[in-house]
């Protein structure tokens, strides 16, 4: 177990927390709730505090399964939820992103209601509304701190100009963006800018989407209800390469006794101390696995193999909606 400070607020967690999406929906159907609970309980007694969970994921049925699952148990656990996205209420489809006050104010009522909470611990910006000036959807979050109904605001695939105007009107806590051996694109200033603002990086599908874990072979199998067989990565020829990539990290972890979900962790709590990650898992095995990369370390040489993967991955991490509404 490795503790990392959060942001600027003084509060320290476990580096490894669990993203709770795959749960409810994304990763083929939801977990059987009972299992679910069971699990979330499991990893509490596993040490993990840090659970992400969304308004959107499963259009709020994921919030509501941690409010279940942490009620008697609540000061255990940080709970980070996001908001903004907004979807059809009879389809699910994405029908928009809303950074509104007013959004702002309806949402986290809603979320706190789900969660059986009075405070989120912290509260993010789900994706940048490009309608609503930052400043004003940071202004509302603010609102929320003051109000005591949140703890600490976060921004998630926000872009560095975004970070840096945001951290002008209230300090942002953290920035959630997808970072990998296989997503390094926001290294470039993304990561700059939280650093100049004291934001901790949170790194989600560090194991991208289950690719780095070896799991994905020659097809991968997605039933219809998996979103990952619409993104360009898990498709055609790309696939095919990006599987092959996996190869090598596959090489590294049997070259040191270990699992490769445990070397793409590794590799992402490597990048410093300003990054924290959340690799989502509906399996018991699949997370012990996970928290067993606080023992890895990896040689100069692993990392300078395993940096060199990036740039041949094939594909990008959304389909054209997706990365329309990222680094925003
Ligand atoms: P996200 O942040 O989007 O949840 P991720 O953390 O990169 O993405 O990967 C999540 C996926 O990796 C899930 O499909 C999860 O499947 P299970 O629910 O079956 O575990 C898979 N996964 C997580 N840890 C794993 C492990 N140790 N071995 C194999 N697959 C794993």
């Amino acid at each position: 177990m490795q503790n990392r400070k959060l942001g600027t607020t003084g509060k320290s967690l476990p580096a490894i927390g669990l993203g709770c999406m795959g749960l409810s929906e994304f990763y083929g159907p939801p977990t059987e709730q009972g299992a679910a609970i069971k699990l979330l309980h499991e990893a509490i007694d596993l040490g993990v505090q840090h659970f992400d969970t969304a308004e959107m994921y499963g259009m709020g049925a994921n919030e509501t399964l941690l409010g279940e699952a942490f009620h008697d148990r609540r000061d255990k656990v940080f709970i980070a939820s996001k908001f903004g996205p907004i979807r059809d209420p009879d389809t699910g489809m994405p029908v928009g992103i809303d950074g509104s006050r007013e959004n702002c104010r309806r949402a986290v009522e809603g979320s706190l209601e789900r969660l059986g909470t009075d405070v989120i611990d912290l509260y993010y910006l789900h994706r940048v509304d490009p309608a609503t000036p930052i400043e004003d959807t940071v202004g509302a979050m603010a609102e929320l701190v003051a109000e005591g109904k949140v703890n600490a605001i976060g921004l998630s695939e926000a872009g560095a100009d975004t970070i840096r105007r945001a951290a002008k009107v209230h300090p942002i806590s953290a920035v959630q963006s997808e970072y990998s051996i296989f997503s390094r694109d926001i290294e470039a200033e993304v990561i700059p800018a939280c650093i100049d603002v004291g934001a901790t990086l949170v790194a989600y599908s560090p194991l991208g989407r289950g690719m780095l874990s070896g799991r994905f072979k020659k097809d991968a199998n997605l039933g219809e209800d998996d979103y990952r067989a619409m993104t360009p990565r898990f498709q055609g020829e790309a696939y095919e390469a990006n599987v092959a990539l996996v190869d090598e990290i596959e090489a590294v972890a049997s070259a040191k006794s270990c699992q490769p979900a445990q070397i793409a962790l590794a590799w992402v709590l490597g990048r410093g101390e300003h990054v924290m990650t959340i690799p989502g898992t509906t399996k018991l095995d699949n997370l012990k696995v996970n928290l067993g990369a606080y023992d890895i370390e990896l040689t100069d040489d692993e990392q300078a193999t395993l940096d060199r993967l990036a740039d041949r991955v094939m594909g990008d991490r959304y389909d054209e909606r997706g990365m329309s509404i990222i680094n925003a």
